[in-house]
């Protein structure tokens, strides 16, 4: 088994540079799909999720190859429409290609993509946002066939699902007329997606907003994009820094991207600076307990970093209240944060963390992608050494973490590991 072996307890220095945002870069993909001219992706980062949506490209007919962080995609002919179930499984947030593959194609299908690590993942405004654009849509099964000539229509989100937005998006693009979204997700992965969309050609505005307008049926063509930096990549750092004492900068990210996340840093002691695609942070000698952090759609405070934030503040002098509004299963670090020493309390949507003095290195195993982040951010912090396993999770969203965290000087390796 592959672990990361962290050695913690050492303040760290240094300059990191974010990755590609994996958010922006799996719909950004998908878009390819509906443009037959060549789709030029710079800044792609090589996390196994972006893997697998080039393999889906390739399985609906496209090339996709890979040079470095450029990804090449051309959709001139795809021939297929479904979505294999061994892809379907490996990545659930494959959902983002219905709207791209039903404009494209006419025709869409996969299998129901179920719950995942934080719980159950319904998919229901997406589904009937399509409807609304004319798709007809059977579940049965397990499995979804969408059909159907696409026409604009004015869609109202029951909430603001930044996938649903995505998808509809995707599917607006190729539909005749004009679609708008209210209470559309504001991402900035959105406006990404707006901004790649509209290098090919098409008519989309308002991204950003609540409102998004997409003139759709425009001829599409070729484009170059360069994908955003990873926001709660970036978060990962800041944190780690938070936890482990030191200065560090960060480059690669649009800070407004990420102010809930440091506002609360700020608050907690850090020194902040910020600067267009840098962010200064120096530590405190010990973290001091914040307001309540309440996720929430953008701008509210990420959903993404609430485990990482919640592993920096463990050791922080008093108590900080964490509600988790957006997932219902995304405490699972929590457990393995309390075998490093932490004293966290959870009740439904809410876990309250008591600060500690110090953390200790323990053997823990990641649950999920964001969770394991904030293991190692906790590692960073404790005394002593931390194996960390369930390495896979991590790897969907960070393309090389020990190498971004030894730039950071931290004492990060990978190896394989035999329980005694
Ligand atoms: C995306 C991100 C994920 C992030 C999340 C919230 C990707 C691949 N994933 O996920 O990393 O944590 O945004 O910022 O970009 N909901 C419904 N019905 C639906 C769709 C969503 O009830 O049809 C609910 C969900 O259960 C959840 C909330 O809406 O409670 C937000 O989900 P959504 O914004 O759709 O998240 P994802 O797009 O799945």
């Amino acid at each position: 088994m592959s672990v990361f072996r962290i050695e913690g307890g050492h303040p760290l220095t240094g300059t990191v540079r974010t990755q590609g945002a994996k958010n922006s870069v799996l719909p950004i993909l998908a878009a390819t799909l509906l443009s037959p001219g060549e789709s030029v992706i710079h800044n792609c980062p090589r996390l196994t999720d972006v893997e697998y949506t080039l393999e889906i490209l390739r399985r609906l007919g496209c090339r996709a190859e890979r040079e470095g962080e450029t990804v090449t995609v051309s959709a001139a002919a795809p021939t297929e429409w479904e979505i294999p179930d061994d892809l379907m499984r490996e990545m659930r947030s494959s959902v983002i290609f219905l709207g791209a593959i039903l404009g494209r194609m006419g025709r869409a299908e996969l299998s129901y993509p179920g719950g995942c690590e934080l719980g159950p993942r319904p998919i229901d405004l997406h589904l009937s946002a399509l409807r609304a654009l004319g798709a007809e849509i059977d579940e049965r099964g397990g499995r979804l066939s969408c059909r159907g000539a696409l026409t604009g229509a004015d869609i109202t989100l029951a909430l603001p699902s930044v996938g649903a937005t995505e998808n509809i998006m995707l599917a607006a693009v190729r539909a005749e007329g004009i679609t708008s979204i209210t209470n559309a997700a504001r991402e900035p992965e959105i406006v990404d997606l707006q901004n790649f969309l509209n290098a090919l050609g098409a008519e989309v505005q308002g991204a950003g907003s609540s409102v998004i307008t997409i003139r759709g049926g425009r001829p599409l063509h070729g484009g170059e994009h360069t994908v955003i930096g990873d926001r709660i990549a970036a978060a990962t750092w800041l944190s780690a820094v938070a936890a482990a004492g030191g200065e560090a900068r960060i480059t690669g990210v649009d800070w407004r991207h990420l102010s809930t996340v440091t506002a609360v840093l700020s608050e907690a002691g850090c020194k902040i600076e910020s600067a267009p695609n840098i962010i200064a942070i120096r530590a405190p000698e010990r973290l001091r307990a914040v307001r309540p952090i309440r996720t929430a759609p953008y701008p509210g405070f990420p959903t993404d970093a609430q485990a990482i934030m919640m592993a920096a503040l463990c050791t922080a002098e008093g108590a900080t209240v964490f509600a988790e509004n957006i997932f219902d299963s995304r405490y699972r670090h929590v457990d393995e944060l309390v075998r490093m020493g932490a004293d966290i309390r959870v009740e439904g949507k809410v876990a309250v963390v008591y600060g500690v003095p110090r953390l200790f290195g323990a053997q823990v195993t990641a649950a999920d992608l964001r969770g394991g982040a904030a293991l190692a951010v906790a590692a960073l912090g404790a005394e002593g050494e931390t194996i960390l396993s369930g390495l896979r999770h991590v790897r969907r969203g960070y393309a090389d973490l020990p190498a971004d965290l030894r730039a950071l000087g931290a004492s990060v390796t990978e190896e394989e590991f035999r329980d005694s």
